[in-house]
């Protein structure tokens, strides 16, 4: 059955790190339920938005940098107040705690946490005054498995559920809701590095046996961002094929 079109009419998103991935599947797919989107990434994602059409917008945005949030925050109020925030960009490199040096960890706190406080201060006073919003973020299954060498990964996936939980205690009085996303191995850039064997250790473990596709995630971004999501909050829903099992 095709899912409805148009449940994100009149609605602007923004997505971070949307230039491929995951981000660019959401991108997509918000655009596809008439959303309008403001795609951002390292550099202006112009591919992504040349996918979607006129209704998109590519933006430079280091999620790292505060002055890049404040001058995507003046310029989306050229396209209209920004109701649905999808953090996804990501850094995640591998590294042993005996590797892991101060830069990389802060890098990792910067890019995967720092993003999120930053979007919620430039973005969700309009929200307020609107009575409605949505914050998501893109965390990870991986804060559930025993994988080594990624603890300061792990330690900022789990700080996105911590963030979401505790901004939804503060927003929920204005239709705002705050929810994180928690995909599987993901057949995106980020793992091409590993073998078709090392990707196949990982899926086998899921109730579904197959690598997950970036368009597999977009489903819980779409439902979380609507209407009918509106008494969820605080919540963290694991997409990677039931392999990650709570309780
Ligand atoms: N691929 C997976 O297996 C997987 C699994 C679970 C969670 N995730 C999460 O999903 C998200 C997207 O992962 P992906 O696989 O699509 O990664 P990807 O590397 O394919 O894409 C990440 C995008 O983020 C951008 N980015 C990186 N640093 C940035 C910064 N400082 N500011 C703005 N943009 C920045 C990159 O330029 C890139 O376009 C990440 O948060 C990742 O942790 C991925």
């Amino acid at each position: 059955m095709k899912t409805p079109t148009g449940t994100h009419t009149g609605r602007v998103a923004l997505v971070t790190g949307a230039g491929q991935g995951i981000g660019q599947a959401i991108a997509l797919a918000l655009a596809d339920r008439n959303a309008q989107v403001i795609a951002t990434d390292l550099q202006p994602p112009h591919e992504t938005v040349r996918r979607i059409g006129p209704a998109a917008y590519a933006l430079q945005l280091d999620v790292t940098k505060e002055e890049d949030w404040r001058s995507v925050f003046l310029k989306s109020r050229e396209i209209g107040d920004v109701d649905i925030v999808v953090n996804n960009a990501g850094y995640f490199p591998n590294r042993s705690i005996d590797e892991l040096d101060l830069q990389t960890w802060r890098k990792t706190m910067a890019t995967n946490l720092d993003s999120h406080f930053l979007s919620v201060k430039y973005f969700l006073p309009a929200m307020r005054k609107k009575k409605w919003g949505r914050f998501v973020g893109i965390s990870s299954n991986m804060v559930g498995l025993a994988i080594p060498g990624m603890s300061h990964y792990i330690a900022t996936k789990m700080g996105i559920i911590g963030f979401m939980r505790g901004l939804a205690n503060d927003v929920a009085n204005d239709g705002i809701t705050a929810n994180s996303v928690l995909p599987g191995l993901t057949n995106t850039l980020a793992i091409a590095p590993q073998s078709d064997e090392q990707k196949q250790d990982t899926w086998s473990q899921q109730a579904i046996k197959r690598l997950g596709e970036p368009g597999d995630v977009t489903g819980a971004v779409l439902f979380l961002t609507t209407d009918d999501a509106a008494f969820i909050t605080g919540q963290a829903i694991v997409v990677d094929g039931g392999q990650y099992r709570i309780g």
